[in-house]
């Protein structure tokens, strides 16, 4: 019967599969040190996997270990050239992730395009008439505004929609994808990225950290921008330089961000970025609603069932 090891906590309602499931064993793990970790996982033949850093010294002792579930679709906290040498499936909850994503860039876009902070405190502080004529309202409307949409993978494509009913002008930045499925979505494929950065009051990034996205955008890249632009990054915090993108902000160079990722997370209390008033920051929390949390719980773990009773929808697994 396989053992299978739920890594971090998730929604009840994937653990519900496990619960009266006969013909599989489960265990909950909630501490993620890699002392914890490295004690439990060897006895288990599949994984699911939330939050926690499973590496190669982790993975030598799971000597039964056939399946890693993501709940998600980054899995740069799995070391995957061991998982390609030991022939360990990856999965991830490739039907599940995007929607929340795509309206949690909306809801950053939002948010710094309206100054909604500085108005909430305003009504709050009894400033009501004032916010009227506050002196740095740079507030703008979406409508004709240009965004540039870098990967164009599961959350580029519902990100298009959202912002196509506001009126925006969508470009996208994605080698891998070809002119005629942007086209077909209504945007428009930019084959340089300074071309694309250039053009963009928008920039929104929905791409995977790789070796070629780490840093991807820096000082350089923020100084072809406009100075009004704004940055979007939900996907993870090291595609973006973080000291950069500070002093970018501090400097005139771009106008303001949203952050729900960060190199390092939680961030160090003393990061710079958290003391910015330009940014919007939320703590890795896109997928943070009630129905994203569910159907991802859901997924990953019938993920891993449907790969024990080998009928895994081959859309959820990572070519390693
Ligand atoms: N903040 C969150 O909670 C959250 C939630 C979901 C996903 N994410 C992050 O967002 C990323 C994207 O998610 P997705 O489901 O859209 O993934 P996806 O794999 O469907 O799409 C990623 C796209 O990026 C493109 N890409 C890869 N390298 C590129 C490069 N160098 N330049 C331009 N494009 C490149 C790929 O061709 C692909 O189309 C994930 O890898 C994950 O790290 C974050």
């Amino acid at each position: 019967m396989p053992k299978i090891a739920i890594v971090d906590k998730i929604h009840s309602d994937g653990i519900k599969l496990l619960e009266d499931n006969p013909k599989f064993q489960y265990e909950l793990i909630e501490d993620l040190s890699k002392k914890n970790l490295m004690s439990k996982l060897p006895s288990f033949d599949g994984i699911t996997l939330r939050r926690g850093k499973i590496d190669s010294e982790i993975l030598e002792k799971c000597k039964n270990l056939k399946v890693i579930s993501r709940h998600g679709v980054g899995y740069d906290n799995v070391d995957t050239k061991f998982l390609k040498k030991k022939n360990i499936t990856l999965l991830i909850t490739a039907t599940t992730t995007a929607v929340s994503p795509a309206e949690h860039i909306m809801f950053m876009i939002l948010n710094i395009s309206k100054g909604i902070d500085l108005y909430d405190k305003a009504v709050r502080d009894g400033k009501f008439d004032t916010a009227m004529h506050m002196k740095n309202n740079n507030n703008f409307e979406l409508k004709n505004k240009k965004i540039l949409i870098i990967g164009f993978g599961r959350i580029g494509k519902k990100l298009i929609k959202r912002c196509l009913g506001f009126e925006m002008k969508v470009y996208a930045y994605d080698p891998f994808v070809d002119q005629k499925t942007i086209i077909s979505f209504g945007g428009v494929k930019v084959n340089d990225l300074n071309d694309g950065l250039k053009e963009a009051d928008i920039l929104s990034l929905s791409v995977p950290l790789t070796e070629k996205t780490h840093n991807m955008i820096n000082l350089e890249k923020m100084k072809i921008m406009k100075k009004s632009a704004v940055i979007i990054n939900i996907a993870r915090g090291s595609v973006v330089n973080e000291k950069d993108l500070n002093e970018a902000l501090n400097n005139g160079i771009i106008y303001g961000a949203g952050l729900d990722v960060f190199e390092k997370e939680p961030p160090d209390y003393d990061n710079p970025l958290l003391k910015n008033k330009r940014i919007v920051l939320s703590p890795h929390a896109a997928t943070f609603t009630n129905e994203c949390r569910s159907n991802m719980s859901v997924e990953t773990v019938q993920n891993v069932i449907d790969f024990f009773e080998n009928k895994i929808n081959k859309s959820m697994i990572v070519k390693l």
